[in-house]
């Protein structure tokens, strides 16, 4: 969804042109999150009179200072918008700045349609006295406005982000009515502002008051800060835990602000991770930090003062290989082919050895001092949405057999329109890969007020659902780029495996079980590299299918998440209407679509319902159905009643793991169906990567 970028360089001359080329491609790195417009603004230098007349587009509007160009569509229209009206201003790319702030934003549309006015950076009206990019939503502008507006501020745009550089110019001009010879301080104008708005938020302010400057701040959504030390020297004499670092005024350096570590990590892995009710005060060179002590939650009330916090940076677990392509085409397609590491890393360090050199127990280091609680838990309660859902229900079959725990699910959102029963018995795991899921948040926020231990499987170290859960597992996939969630998933369900593992104790009769679950972890990324070898295949059948209306997929038992996870995939990316069904639920209504036309995989790999699957197939063959058949490797002449049925043979695995292996033919053929099909695969229509409101 919206995304968050910023640039500013101390100390360090640098020109227009570098500066609108490293907002763009920070504005790139945020496209995957999905957006449908985008803008910036950089400091002008013309003199009024050569800039008053030079608006020269409707998208554009250019003060005496600062500049701000807005425009619907992809990034790079914007670039080409900018650059046209840029010619246009005959303003001089070549200038060089020794201390510039930029701010750019990618847009989702939440209030008002996608238009210049409705784009960041929002502004407190001509002049662009204050300009704000915004992520999350303010849920009480409509009081705000209606305040504004009596005070005689008129609205351009629909959105709720309007009312905070108008309430900023407001606060501005009253605090220096007031003051007298005293000007207020940005970051005093900021304060000030935020105690106003509700909601959940992260921000950034230019103001032409306040040249060279940027505020930072938020609640709820999340925001970065990236540092370059360019003095080696003052680097060198630097440590990591120097709270005094940041605040360091004067030294030569390049500070980054984003809501997304993608579009930092390629500058510096230098980071601040920003806490809620922070304000970060850029000022020359130096960064301070101030903090309301009770920072407003996301609806609760009014902060206290603020204070002067020390805060220490960290180091950004992320090389910049991740976020790029290599020789893939898309990132779905590499994140899919990625997955034997993926997985490999997921387990790294966590699978711990016994006397025969065998992996024989599992050390979920998040996990080691609350596993006592959660075996005594009253049930277990997985929330999740989308895939990480369909993950999660993947795994609940193991965890009932080793823990002895009921487990139950909930799709995050429909737990919260319920307010289901959550008790201080529980444990409720929350399942996302982005961390950020605004329903997901919004769950935990619920179980953690009903009292339950709340753990959290995400892969973003620093996400607000890692930050907030009382303890949990990192999935360690590495950066997931595409929209389609595919490497996640299985990270997920290996981590959910080990979980059981860890929750479920080791007892003389279960012990031949676990360590065949083990022994199938040690192997799994040989077996998902022995299944990618399918992609030729896949591409040959999503030929085959590519002109469908419709495909169904048949599932049950531990596969059951499989057909709900490979009809997802096909659906978001391919965008072909696909429906995962429970094999049980055939003859209780899905039956009737059947004829000879309608495609259906039908997953019948070794385990305990494999029998019941082969029943299954016989009856959709006795109806004429087109099937596809999803077995394991030696079974396809004996499951496949008829020599017209295409075959997917998948190797065998340790029941419990069999959906990594299975989910991932669907993945391929998704893939190429979305490629040949002409679709965009990284960013499909409508959706977003992180569903960060509700
Ligand atoms: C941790 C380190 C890892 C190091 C390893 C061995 C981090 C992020 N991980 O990994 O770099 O190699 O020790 O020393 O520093 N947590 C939550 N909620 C979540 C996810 C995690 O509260 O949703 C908490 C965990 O309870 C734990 C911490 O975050 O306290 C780190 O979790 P995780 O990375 O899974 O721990 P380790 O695998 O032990
Ligand atoms: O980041 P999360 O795992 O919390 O995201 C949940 C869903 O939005 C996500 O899995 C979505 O369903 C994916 N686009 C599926 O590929």
């Amino acid at each position: 969804m919206c995304g968050i970028f910023a640039y500013l360089n101390f100390g360090v001359s640098r020109e227009r042109r570098y500066i609108l080329q490293v907002l763009f491609n920070g504005l790139r790195r945020l496209e995957y999150r999905g957006y449908d417009s985008a803008g910036i603004s950089i400091d002008d230098s013309l003199p009024p009179s050569a800039t008053s007349s030079s608006s020269s587009s409707s998208s554009t509007s250019i003060s005496s200072s600062l500049l701000v160009f807005r425009q619907e569509g992809n990034i790079e229209s914007l670039v080409k918008s900018v650059y046209e009206d840029v010619a246009a201003t005959e303003l001089n790319l070549e200038e060089s700045f020794s201390v510039h702030a930029g701010i750019a934003h990618t847009r989702w549309a939440t209030h008002g349609e996608p238009a210049p006015r409705n784009s960041h950076p929002q502004t407190s009206g001509a002049g662009n006295d204050f300009l704000v990019v915004h992520n999350g939503v303010i849920t009480n502008y409509e009081v705000l406005k209606a305040t504004l507006v009596r005070h005689g501020f008129t609205f351009e745009s629909e959105t709720d982000t309007e009312v905070i550089p108008k309430l900023a110019k407001f606060v501005f001009e009253k605090a220096n009515e007031a003051e007298g010879d005293q000007p207020v301080t940005f970051s005093q104008v900021v304060l000030e502002v935020m105690r106003h708005l509700e909601g959940a938020y992260a921000l950034i302010f230019k103001s032409k008051h306040y040249p060279n400057e940027l505020i930072a701040c938020k609640r709820g959504s999340p925001l970065l800060l990236g540092v370059k030390e360019l003095n080696e020297d003052a680097s060198n004499g630097s440590t990591l835990h120097d709270s005094q670092f940041l605040s360091k005024n004067g030294q030569p350096k390049e500070l980054f602000l984003s809501s997304d570590a993608n579009a930092i990590v390629e500058h510096t892995k230098k980071v601040l991770v920003i806490e809620d009710g922070e304000v970060l005060h850029i000022k020359d060179g130096g960064v301070s930090i101030l903090k309301f002590d009770n920072a407003k939650g996301r609806h609760g009330a009014a902060p206290s003062r603020p204070s002067s916090v020390q805060r220490a940076l960290s180091i950004l677990d992320m090389e910049v290989e991740q976020i790029n392509k290599g020789n893939y085409e898309h990132y779905m397609q590499k994140e899919i082919h990625e997955q034997p590491e993926s997985v490999t890393t997921t387990m790294r360090g966590r699978l711990i050895r016994g006397g025969s050199c065998k992996a024989k127990s599992v050390l979920l280091g998040g996990l080691k001092d609350h596993l006592k609680t959660i075996r005594r838990s009253r049930r277990i309660v997985f929330v999740g949405c989308g895939t990480s859902y369909n993950a999660a229900l993947a795994s609940r079959p193991i965890l009932e057999e080793l823990s002895d725990v009921p487990v139950t699910m909930e799709v995050a959102s429909d737990l919260l329109d319920r307010q289901g029963p959550i008790y201080r018995e529980d444990t409720a795991v929350f399942v996302s890969q982005s961390g950020e899921t605004a329903d997901t948040l919004n769950a935990l926020e619920y179980a953690s007020e009903n009292g339950a231990l709340c753990v959290g499987i995400t892969n973003t170290v620093g996400s607000a659902i890692a930050r907030h859960t009382h303890c949990g597992v990192h999935i360690n996939a590495g950066a997931e780029i595409g929209v389609a969630s595919t490497k996640a998933y299985t990270s997920q369900i290996v981590v959910m495996a080990m979980l059981a593992l860890a929750i479920g104790g080791d007892t003389i009769s279960n012990r031949a079980r676990r360590e065949a679950i083990i022994d199938g972890l040690c192997d799994l990324p040989n077996k998902v590299r022995e299944v990618l070898k399918l992609d030729a295949e896949m591409k040959e059948l999503a030929k085959l299918l590519i002109a469908e209306q419709s495909l169904l997929v048949f599932g049950r038992g531990y596969n059951y998440a499989t057909a709900l996870e490979g009809a997802l995939k096909v659906k978001e990316v391919a965008l072909m209407h696909s429906e995962g069904i429970l094999a049980g639920e055939m003859k209780h209504g899905p039956l009737a679509l059947v004829d000879e036309n309608l495609p259906i995989v039908v997953i019948a790999t070794r385990d305990a319902c494999f029998s019941k699957q082969q029943s299954v197939i016989q009856q959709l063959h006795a109806r004429k159905g087109r099937l596809i058949v999803m077995c394991s490797k030696g079974d396809a002449a004996s499951v496949c009643p008829g020599d017209s049925y295409r075959v997917i043979e998948v190797p065998i695995v340790e029941d419990c793991l069999q959906p990594v292996i299975n989910i991932v033919p669907l993945q391929l053929l998704a893939y190429h169906l979305t490629v040949l099909r002409g679709y965009n695969v990284d960013q499909p229509r409508n959706l977003a990567k992180s569903v960060t409101t509700q």
